[in-house]
């Protein structure tokens, strides 16, 4: 795993509207010419007193990401690849993705003339890729999981020498997902005890340790916040193996073609990323938890009632896990809780 450090001393942010630019100087990238200027956009991040009195929470906050261009967080880690990809002159790439990584990516791509890239998906996820194919993007069908997918990509890029963007371990990915962390401690009026979010290979958690990290060492927050990483029962490997104790995932957690209403979050192999949950959950205080179908159903609800917010399942899986976690007194009603919103569906 490689990560980016900055020397932060005289880090900080600017007011303009762009995230990529008030977080400028949290970024990986040399100029501010590298970076599209309509790929991401700044989010909503605000209190949810209806929905915080229904779980028991009187600061439950909300970052609303699925209000991003794509619909998805993923819009984050979209600009700031291109624009490290655009930095390092790397004009054509390969991935694989279960879909909102890859329709952000291609988004970005149609609007830079001079990038090239090639997407594999499973046969099980192309529904869930909306993009448009042309010369200069392509999608890939394999047959078969994730996994094969994710296989055939890689073997495309070897053969052909082409970059293979590097998923869950382009560092480049974090740092953009991490802005959305540094736009929620900013906007919020206390500083968070508990941050929620859903997990597939857990870059996005991974990206907001880094964020809250950096802001405690620039003396914006004063401690790390608990991360509580949220899984669905039909593909929980890593909720599994932390409720276990466990170090490692091996062959046997591997799920070949998982099913599951939070669409977004169906990794059935997190062996590579496991380690790095575990070690956040471990050393923050907090812990990897899944939910049923039903709790997330019951979720969705919920914020579309009180809260007005129509999102996907695998957000939904954040406020279903607070229900569990405050009925089951591991989170205290006057402790403060970020909860974010990953996404919503695009259909
Ligand atoms: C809406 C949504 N939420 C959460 C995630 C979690 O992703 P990861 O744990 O890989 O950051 C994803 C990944 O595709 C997603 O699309």
């Amino acid at each position: 795993m490689l990560e980016c450090r900055f020397d932060l001393r005289n880090a900080v942010r600017r007011d303009l509207d762009q995230p990529e630019h008030a977080y400028f100087d949290f970024l990986p990238v040399m100029s501010p010419d590298f970076i599209d200027p309509v790929t991401s956009v700044r989010s909503p991040c605000r209190p949810a007193p209806a929905l915080g009195a229904k779980l028991g929470l009187r600061h439950l906050w909300l970052k609303d990401e699925s209000r991003q261009p794509t619909g998805t967080t993923k819009d984050r880690l979209a600009s700031v690849v291109l624009a490290v990809f655009r930095q390092f002159g790397i004009k054509e790439w390969v991935t694989s993705s279960t879909g909102n990584t890859a329709t952000a990516l291609a988004a970005a791509v149609r609007r830079d003339p001079t990038m090239r890239a090639h997407f594999f998906c499973s046969e099980d996820f192309v529904a869930d890729h909306q993009l448009e194919t042309d010369d200069r993007i392509s999608l890939h069908v394999v047959r078969g999981g994730y996994a094969d997918a994710s296989r055939v990509a890689r073997k495309f890029a070897a053969e052909r020498e082409i970059v293979w963007e590097g998923g869950f371990f382009n560092w480049a990915r974090r740092e953009g997902l991490k802005i959305a962390y540094l736009e929620a401690f900013d906007e919020m009026k206390e500083q968070p005890d508990v941050v929620v979010q859903a997990i597939s290979s857990g870059m996005g958690v991974m990206a907001a340790r880094k964020g809250a990290e950096e802001y405690l060492a620039t003396g914006r927050i004063g401690s790390v916040p608990r991360f509580l990483m949220v899984q669905q029962d039909t593909c929980a490997p890593m909720a599994d193996a932390w409720r276990s104790g466990r170090e490692e995932l091996t062959d046997e957690d591997v799920i070949e073609r998982p099913n599951g209403l939070a669409r977004a979050i169906l990794l059935g192999d997190g062996r590579d990323s496991y380690p790095y949950m575990r070690d956040i959950a471990h050393a923050t205080g907090g812990g990897i938890v899944s939910v049923s179908q039903t709790e997330m159903t019951e979720a969705r609800e919920m914020l579309r009632e009180l809260e007005g917010l129509d999102v996907c399942h695998s957000a939904a899986a954040t406020i279903a896990a607070l229900r569990n976690e405050v009925q089951a007194d591991r989170i205290g009603a006057d402790e403060v809780v970020l909860a974010n919103l990953t996404g919503r569906t695009r259909h």
